[in-house]
């Protein structure tokens, strides 16, 4: 049977924020503690972060760590998934390097999320090359590792579209050695995507409308008190709006109905809240702090084991290590393989002029 292997990442260009968690922290976690993978990687992927932040590499190589801590206090198990780092394993680079020839530039100019990232980092007259290339170089991080489901972001999607893309001709032209992987998406619209706590479209770091992770719980408090609702909704008696209101977005990807009985006891359900809302009578502040309560619940066991791993950096530190040899070694495998269909292992076996 095929085996279910699990390549996932993330780029290390700061501290992982509660976007993260709801999009795929939070599953990888439940995933881990299935026991149906065959194997899960998790990639700190400090090549690709680097595609667009050539000139800053003191915040990548802070960053590993950060993001490393805040997988841990996630609840990551070490023991479970094979944590590494991208740019310690050089079969990456390899590989990718082989699989640009598979592709052409209008394809990877076709990719939307290129596209909105050129945008958004003004790169329009001067996209790096290396930058470009990255779509490419994400193709081999999955296959380098056999990887056949890739828990991701709906932004993802198109990358691996384009992973599958390369397999299929790969496999086309040297052979059968890769398998297509399958993405697994957030399983709701609002873990999907989580707003900022102002309620612009996306959590990023320049816009400031970040919860991360490691806030203290004051910091938190603060935040979800001031965070964006339904700017209508003046007087409590008034209608509110639940469309592009943060608060309402955070409870779809945080609350549970048991969060009801525990802190909310006049309602069943987060419908019941909602129907509440918009027909009026309910106070965005009533709504904000039964929020926090659960925001405060889910975060603080992560703050708590965060704190201890921190007083344990070199444990951290020897994970990352010992992960990225291990995904050396597998890479190295892969690539045998690799080379082996490419034609381009020369010195392993019969090498002749043709009669
Ligand atoms: N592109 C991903 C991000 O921006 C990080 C990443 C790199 C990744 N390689 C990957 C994700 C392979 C999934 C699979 O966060």
């Amino acid at each position: 049977m095929k085996k279910k292997i699990i390549l996932t990442g993330d780029r290390p260009t700061g501290k992982l924020h509660i976007g993260h968690y709801v999009g795929s922290l939070r599953r990888r976690v439940e995933l881990q503690n299935t026991g149906e993978f065959d194997k899960i990687y998790i990639m700190i992927a400090d090549a690709q972060a680097l595609t667009d932040n050539a000139d800053n590499p003191e915040k990548i190589r802070e960053s590993i760590l950060n993001v490393t801590l805040d997988y841990l206090a996630a609840g990551i198990d070490p023991e479970k998934v094979t944590i590494f780092i991208q740019s310690g394993v050089p079969q990456l680079t390899e590989l990718a390097f082989y699989y640009m020839n598979l592709v052409s530039v209008s394809r990877v100019q076709r990719n939307p999320t290129v596209k909105t990232e050129i945008k958004m980092r003004n790169f329009e007259a001067n996209i790096p090359l290396g930058f470009f290339c990255y779509p490419v170089s994400q193709a081999a991080d999955i296959t380098l590792f056999h990887g056949t489901v890739v828990p991701a972001g709906e932004d993802q999607k198109p990358m691996i579209e384009l992973t599958n893309e390369i397999v299929r001709r790969f496999n086309t032209i040297y052979g059968e050695v890769f398998d297509e992987a399958q993405i697994l998406l957030p399983d709701n619209a609002a873990c999907m995507r989580l707003p900022g706590t102002d309620g612009k479209a996306k959590m990023s770091k320049s816009l400031g409308n970040c919860i991360y992770l490691s806030d203290p719980a004051e910091v938190v408090e603060q935040k979800v008190k001031s965070m964006y609702t339904d700017p209508t909704h003046l007087k409590v008696s008034d209608p509110g709006h639940l469309e592009g209101n943060a608060v309402f977005t955070y409870l779809d990807a945080f609350c549970k109905d048991e969060h009801f009985a525990k802190y909310l006891p006049e309602y069943q359900n987060l419908q019941e809240l909602k129907d509440h809302y918009t027909r009026g009578g309910l106070g965005d502040m009533k709504c904000k702090m039964f929020l926090l309560k659960i925001m405060q619940e889910t975060l603080e066991p992560i703050r708590q084991r965060r704190a201890e791993w921190e007083q344990r950096l070199p444990e951290v530190k020897e994970i990352l290590r010992r992960g990225t040899e291990e995904a050396c070694r597998v890479g190295e495998e892969t690539m045998q393989q690799v080379r082996q269909a490419m034609r381009i292992d020369y010195f392993n076996g019969e090498w002749e002029l043709s009669k």
